[in-house]
């Protein structure tokens, strides 16, 4: 199929047989990245460049192994070491190495929308790697790569979200995506990280985990993001947070037998999830997304590149 989009902003604006076509790119980059011969010419000539206002382990790498193994040019930008620090905009700053011909530019910021606002002038294709509490499109993709792969299908799955959902957007690029494909989600959360922002796609928050994992096929955990909450704000101590919201064997039994465990990362071991689930191969699929990370990486630059 021919992609329509010059930019990923979000999953909001994909319809159902774009996203189905980049999962489905996926699948042969997964191949192609287990086979020796990894590096295609594909995008020889393109230059893509990381600008990444927040740390990064797992979206930067990946974006960038994704560039080099379709051979594009990329440079990576960590925010030290751009003009911000001199007080440069965000936006003069985009905009400025937008002006050095360049084809894509893959920007994190801890500010909403800041992606969305570079794409009105911006003459290089513009993909959001997680703006602020927004949204987290290529983690939704991949993360619906690996539920798809295990579950087959996305439709009429019951997917359960679990933590600090309204500091997440994570959460929020799976709930917009999960609940296009007709799967239902449920929140799991206590009063302090729940949000209603999402009661009209139909998800319904539960406060105890034994109610909101009874039968689910998969358990998406997510970290406490301390970084987006005043000093303070959090006042529960992470023993009792992970004895209510950590997931462990014991939570984990009323769920569906075959229930897979998913978890963007970075893993706050024994805070929301103790290591021997998020270890154990029998549910856990967090390396998998991560390999998944690259795949689909390199299946939206390909879509959105080679137009
Ligand atoms: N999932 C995710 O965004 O991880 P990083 O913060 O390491 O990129």
């Amino acid at each position: 199929m021919t992609f329509p989009h010059r930019h990923l902003l979000d999953i909001e604006r994909l319809s159902l047989a774009e996203i189905n076509a980049i999962l489905d790119l996926t699948e042969r980059y997964i191949e192609q990245n287990r086979s020796p011969n990894r590096k295609s010419t594909k995008l020889e000539g393109k230059t893509v460049i990381n600008l990444f206002f927040e740390p990064s382990t797992r979206t930067r790498t990946s974006f960038e192994i994704a560039a080099k193994r379709l051979g594009a040019d990329v440079v990576s930008i960590p925010v030290e070491h751009s003009s911000t620090r001199k007080g440069e905009t965000l936006l003069d700053t985009a905009l400025n190495l937008d002006a050095m011909h360049i084809d894509a530019l893959v920007i994190r910021h801890p500010e909403n929308g800041t992606p969305h606002l570079v794409a009105t002038q911006a003459k290089a294709s513009i993909v959001n790697a997680g703006d602020g509490t927004n949204e987290h499109p290529t983690q939704a993709l991949l993360d619906a790569f690996v539920l798809r792969k295990h579950k087959k299908s996305l439709k009429g799955l019951t997917v359960a979200i679990c933590g600090d959902i309204s500091h997440s957007r994570v959460a929020r690029s799976n709930i917009c995506l999960l609940t296009k494909f007709g799967a239902t989600v449920r929140t799991i959360a206590p009063p302090y990280f729940a949000t209603k922002n999402y009661d009209n796609l139909g998800v319904t928050n539960f406060e105890d985990m034994k109610e909101g994992l009874q039968g689910v096929d998969a358990v998406m955990m997510l970290r406490i993001q301390h970084e987006r909450m005043a000093e303070g704000e959090f006042a529960v101590s992470l023993k009792d947070y992970h004895q209510r919201y950590g997931l462990d064997a014991k939570k984990l039994a009323v769920a569906k037998p075959d229930a897979v465990i998913l978890h963007p990362g970075p893993v706050n071991h024994g805070v929301e999830i103790v290591s021997a689930l998020a270890d154990d191969p029998r549910h856990s699929v967090i390396r998998e997304q991560v390999e998944a990370g690259v795949a689909v990486r390199m299946a939206i630059l390909d879509l959105l590149l080679s137009r």
